[in-house]
């Protein structure tokens, strides 16, 4: 008899380790499904639902998608960032572990661009955390100082990890709903007295993400006097601070009150377009960065000193780089709302960078922002983002990211235009 070829050996090996040798019903029917944590349970399906229907528009068009649904920039880091990372690649300390200590350097980076910046004076040694990215900081910081079932604001619409972070920490939750008619601007004045001494904890950001409201420090001194009053930690998630195109950034840090109950998150995400590199930092009141950090210290390590090098470069030598991006941003709003208009789809400017924020069409009738956003994409390969993934308050908006070139933003309006038509 011949030897198997070596092809059907193999066969035959894999058949013997990966078939069922009599025929039966498989594991997984005769098992009950695993439990899941419950605490997710009202975790939106918004992003999911789009992902899946993006995937499937790329599969059958390819290039064809323009996809404005993800706030990722197109535009890459300043080269000054990546020619220090790349030079930091080679050092064996950047293969290593990363503790605490060794990220002193960019935490004085941080304190001395605080001071600059805001002229606000940081110890970088007790106030300054370093960061996977202001998402990470913002879903993990809960963790660090609620207790299950203690109560916790956030936005509606608001950044899902703030949320997110609540329901990790097994909060109860407290959305605040914002309202167009009065600038998207938080009522802290319309909790009750009962709601505040509930409240152990608020978490949220201006510039806010998604309506592009750009906010001003009043708010904030108003949400820190309340924390005061009322004995509520603040948290407030800031990786927009230098994408303000009209009016300027508030910050936390200038709020009286931060250094006993607040905390503020930054990041190189936006403003060195450094999203994928995954570095940002918090910084705050001293026990509650430590407590941050004792969360943190279980999870993980620090990035990696290469990513840190390009990160110091940025906040020491390249602190006016972000207004490049705002011009860039300011074009491509400005002509993305007379594309739209001229599409048949007035939308407002907005103040902040990066995103449009509007109502849906007129022609969309009573389509909600889910179903209008999942029919866009397969009907015309683009991709937005429905106002619902942000909260119910969203239920009835849409979230643009400028992250693409003009001629393609022409091209997604004209599609747009095209898809409002046939309604
Ligand atoms: C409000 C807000 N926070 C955090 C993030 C994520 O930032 P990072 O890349 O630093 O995690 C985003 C990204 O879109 C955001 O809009």
């Amino acid at each position: 008899m011949r030897a198997p070829s070596l092809k059907s050996s193999y066969r035959l090996f894999w058949m013997t380790i990966s078939e069922p040798r009599s025929p039966g019903p498989s594991p997984a029917a005769t098992q009950p499904p695993p439990a899941l944590a419950r605490r997710f349970g009202g975790r939106s399906n918004v992003f999911s639902a789009m992902d899946r229907a993006k995937a499937e528009a790329r599969r059958r068009h390819g290039d064809h998608l323009i996809d404005l649904s993800l706030g990722c920039t197109d535009q890459p880091p300043p080269p000054q960032v990546t020619a220090a990372m790349a030079q930091a690649l080679g050092q064996r300390s950047s293969a290593a572990y990363c503790l605490h200590a060794a990220t002193r350097p960019l935490r004085a980076s941080v304190a001395a661009w605080i001071r600059r910046r805001f002229a606000v004076a940081v110890n970088p040694d007790t106030q300054v955390l370093l960061l996977v990215g202001s998402q990470e900081g913002t879903a993990h910081f809960p963790l660090a100082v609620l207790e299950p079932g203690d109560h916790g604001l956030v936005l509606d619409p608001g950044y899902p990890s703030h949320l997110g972070g609540l329901q990790l920490a097994s909060a109860r939750i407290h959305r605040l709903v914002l309202d167009p008619e009065d600038g998207w601007r938080p009522p802290f004045t319309s909790l009750s007295h009962g709601e505040r001494e509930a409240l152990r904890l608020m978490v949220f950001g201006f510039p806010h993400n998604p309506t592009a409201t750009v906010g001003c420090q009043d708010w904030l001194d108003e949400a820190m006097a309340m924390a005061r009053h009322h004995d509520i930690l603040v948290a407030h998630d800031n990786p927009y601070v230098d994408l303000a195109l009209d009016g300027e950034a508030p910050c936390l840090l200038c709020s009286p009150g931060w250094q006993e109950r607040g905390i503020e998150f930054f990041s190189f995400s936006k403003s060195w377009c450094m999203g994928g590199f995954r570095i940002a930092f918090a910084v705050g009141a001293a026990p509650l960065v430590q407590a941050l950090q004792q969360v943190k210290a279980w999870i993980d390590f620090n990035q990696s000193v290469a990513i840190q090098s390009g990160a110091m470069v940025a906040l020491d030598q390249l602190e006016d780089w972000p207004a490049r991006l705002r011009r860039l941003y300011r074009r491509r709003r400005d002509h993305m709302v007379q594309a739209l208009a001229a599409a048949g789809w007035p939308v407002t400017p907005r103040p902040m960078a990066l995103y449009l924020w509007d109502r849906l069409p007129v022609a969309a009738g009573a389509m909600d922002s889910l179903s209008f956003c999942l029919k866009l994409v397969r009907d015309t390969g683009v991709a937005l983002t429905p106002g619902s993934g942000f909260g119910a308050a969203g239920q009835h908006h849409v979230r643009m990211a400028l992250v693409a070139e003009e001629s393609r933003l022409t091209e997604a309006a004209q599609r747009v235009e095209a898809w409002l038509n046939t309604f």
